[in-house]
């Protein structure tokens, strides 16, 4: 039902230079795959088969890796090395890959607007892949996708963190549904220290209603300057309905080092085929 996955994958990646300087943060590799990849997994799992990917300057590997390599190919055909790439050329015939550049950083909101040519208008799915999501079971977008079902407006996944972390996120407070489910009443993002109105912390899935795009396209810059999704978010929420759902799974936060090196031990061990 939902077919597209929006892939903001524009930003500088500064918390991660220099190895970001001039390679994308979300071809970083954890163990031996990029963290694209796994968004992209995980979007398939999830259904979906448009992939959507909103990128910038200097991300020209982001596009390669979804195309062919030819020369790379005819080398290990039939090498003992060749299954090493059975599971990329695997993602790239289960899907379409298209790519919008997003000229000017200015924030997620900007970036899940500027891909909005090439979502229309259709529920999507947006991945922030540097939030790498294990759930062997459901993965968290194929669980999103299953609520979207039941509820048929945009949903955030949120976790909960220690309150010493919340000023790093978005954050929602709401009426409790069930016990994972929450309806938005309000939203801050990267609130102060000590201001935080709960402790569940968006993280980087969400489903969206394509409503989101005419709201994005009249919100103002908020924290950091930047157009936030968490502002657009909020004026849903306040004239229609956001659900929050608390996910399955672990989250590994691969834009801070101590995540990526977290997520890298954590796949080694259980994800990773040795
Ligand atoms: P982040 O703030 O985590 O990513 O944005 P960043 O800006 O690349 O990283 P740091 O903080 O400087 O280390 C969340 C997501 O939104 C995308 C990023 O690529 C990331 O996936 N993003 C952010 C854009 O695509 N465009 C923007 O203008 C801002």
């Amino acid at each position: 039902m939902i077919k597209k996955c929006l892939f903001p994958a524009a930003g500088y990646g500064t918390r991660f230079l220099p190895a970001t300087k001039s390679m994308p943060k979300e071809m970083m590799p954890v163990v031996n795959k990029p963290l694209i990849e796994y968004g992209v997994d995980e979007a398939i799992q999830a259904g979906m088969t448009n992939m959507c990917i909103v990128s910038g300057r200097g991300k020209h590997s982001l596009m390669d890796h979804f195309d062919k390599n030819y020369e790379l190919e005819h080398q290990i055909e039939g090498t003992s090395k060749e299954p090493l790439l059975d599971d990329v050329r695997g993602l790239i015939n289960s899907a379409s890959y298209t790519f919008i550049r997003q000229s000017e950083m200015k924030g997620l909101g900007h970036a899940i607007l500027t891909g909005r040519d090439l979502v229309g208008n259709e529920p999507f799915a947006v991945v922030l892949a540097d939030d790498l999501c294990i759930n062997p079971e459901s993965g968290v977008l194929e669980q999103m996708v299953n609520l979207f079902k039941q509820f048929r407006c945009s949903i955030v996944a949120v976790e909960e963190v220690p309150e010493d972390q919340a000023h790093k996120y978005g954050v929602i407070s709401g009426s409790k549904i069930s016990e994972d489910l929450y309806r938005v009443e309000d939203m801050v993002e990267k609130p102060e220290p000590g201001t935080a109105p709960s402790n569940l912390a968006i993280i980087g899935r969400y489903i969206l209603t394509p409503d989101i795009f005419d709201i994005l396209e009249h919100t103002e810059p908020g924290k950091g300057g930047e157009i936030q999704i968490t502002d657009a978010l909020l004026e849903q929420a306040k004239s229609g309905c956001v659900i929050a759902y608390r996910f399955k799974g672990k989250r590994f936060d691969c834009g801070s080092v101590d995540g990526f090196i977290e997520a890298t031990n954590y796949c080694y061990e259980n994800v990773y085929n040795k």
